[in-house]
């Protein structure tokens, strides 16, 4: 069925732009006073009501009221939001002074979640993770990456795993796994950190495939979780195995982007402590460049060097990284928001890294952009000009069309 939505005081398709580099808000394609032509839930055309209706006259009218600026849904290409139990005492010992490594080596940190998430039946935490499906939904976020992580173990892995297929049918958000087992050496299991990254390989990724339950693996690089070697031969396999790989990266120290780069991973994500070597290494790659204000800010920490990324010709995405460790809040417009105005990002780069460069980032084609033929999921802001929705840093709300 056609149906034409509208009246948008501005329209702002993402098409056409460049995937890397630095992006002015000039090259911006804005459709003033535009609808959009929609046929079963996929985009058609963008026009004035004039033309759509002479060329469609068929097409059935869904009117919108008010001044409104319409963009693509938001894209989240990083969140662990498959997780029981909450952080709150790491996040007040942080406060008090203590690092995350501290935090982690003293009992806290991702394992407390893992314990909690494997006390948790795979029905709670699909519940759990719908709550949270739901909840970025209706900030504007329509497709979420969603990683395991909090298992660590074959069987756990494929609860968390499961539990997110499962949810994908309960949300309207549309969940895209990523099978995180490697997060770090799980304190139960007897045998080296390469012992633990071959049990993954022989042992879970292949039912992952076969279920059909994740085609993304990742990998944290960090002292006190995996070292670059023993990732790049752990990535090059699950690269052999089908996955598409993707690295937690340069966090607190340097080595996880060129694994990344190295390997041909679809991202490298974090990237705090990326120095100049890093930035080139990514800008003259495939891989996107993934920074997660979420982190930084729950954390206390710089943010990852965005401006210096885009000014060497990187693909930027931004992302939550939506986990109840080092990221607890997940406002990705927010977050957006601020890193926009700590790095002097444009509104074109924060917008652009929210959809079109997010999509890349999970390499999907048709999406994040309100392109012909790509899904008619959108979202509706009330305001009349699109620099409105990051100058209220996330407190002006949009509404999602379908
Ligand atoms: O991306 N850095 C590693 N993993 C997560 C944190 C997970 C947690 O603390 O539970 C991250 O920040
Ligand atoms: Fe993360």
């Amino acid at each position: 069925m056609k149906t034409l939505t509208g009246p948008f005081t501005q329209i702002l398709p993402f098409t056409g732009l460049p995937l890397k580099g630095p992006l002015k808000d000039s090259q911006l394609q804005i459709i003033n006073n535009g609808w959009v032509l929609s046929n079963n839930g996929r985009i058609v055309t963008i026009g004035t009501l004039e033309r759509l209706r002479k060329d469609h006259p068929s097409a059935q009218i869904n009117e919108i009221t008010g001044d409104n600026v319409l963009l693509p849904g938001f894209i989240d290409c990083h969140t662990h939001i498959c997780f029981a139990g909450n952080r709150a005492n790491d996040y007040a010992l942080r406060s008090s002074g203590k690092s995350y490594t501290e935090i982690a080596k003293s009992g806290g940190g991702i394992w407390d979640t893992v314990t909690q998430t494997r006390a948790a039946s795979e029905a709670t935490l699909t519940e759990l993770l719908v709550k949270r499906a739901d909840r970025h939904l209706s900030d504007g976020v329509t497709i979420i990456e969603v990683k395991s992580g909090y298992g660590l173990s074959v069987e756990q892995e494929l609860k968390q795993l499961r539990a997110i297929k499962e949810a994908s049918y309960k949300t309207k958000a549309t969940l895209i796994p990523t099978c995180l087992a490697a997060h770090i050496l799980p304190k139960d299991f007897e045998g080296t950190r390469s012992a633990y990254l071959d049990d993954i390989l022989q042992n879970l990724l292949p039912i992952v495939k076969k279920e059909n339950l994740a085609n993304r693996v990742d990998i944290f690089i960090e002292d006190g979780a995996f070292k670059t070697d023993q990732a790049l031969s752990f990535l090059d396999k699950a690269k052999r195995l089908g996955f598409d790989v993707t690295v937690h990266a340069d966090q607190f120290s340097t080595g996880g982007s060129a694994v990344a780069v190295e390997i041909g991973a679809v991202s490298a994500d974090h990237l705090e402590a990326s120095k100049d070597k890093e930035i080139k290494l990514l800008a003259k790659s495939d891989t996107v460049a993934v920074a997660l204000p979420g982190a930084s800010l729950g954390l206390g920490m710089q943010y990852a060097p965005a401006r210096k990324l885009l000014n060497a010709g990187a693909c930027l995405a931004i992302a939550s990284d939506w986990n109840p460790g080092s990221a607890p809040m997940g406002d990705l417009l927010m977050q957006a928001a601020v890193l926009g105005a700590a790095e002097k990002l444009t509104a074109a780069e924060v917008f652009a890294g929210l959809t079109s460069r997010a999509a890349h980032a999970l390499r999907l084609t048709n999406r994040g952009t309100l392109a012909t033929g790509a899904p008619a999921v959108m979202q509706a802001y009330p305001c009349s000009d699109y620099r409105e929705i990051l100058y209220n840093q996330g407190k002006l709300r949009s509404q999602i069309l379908y």
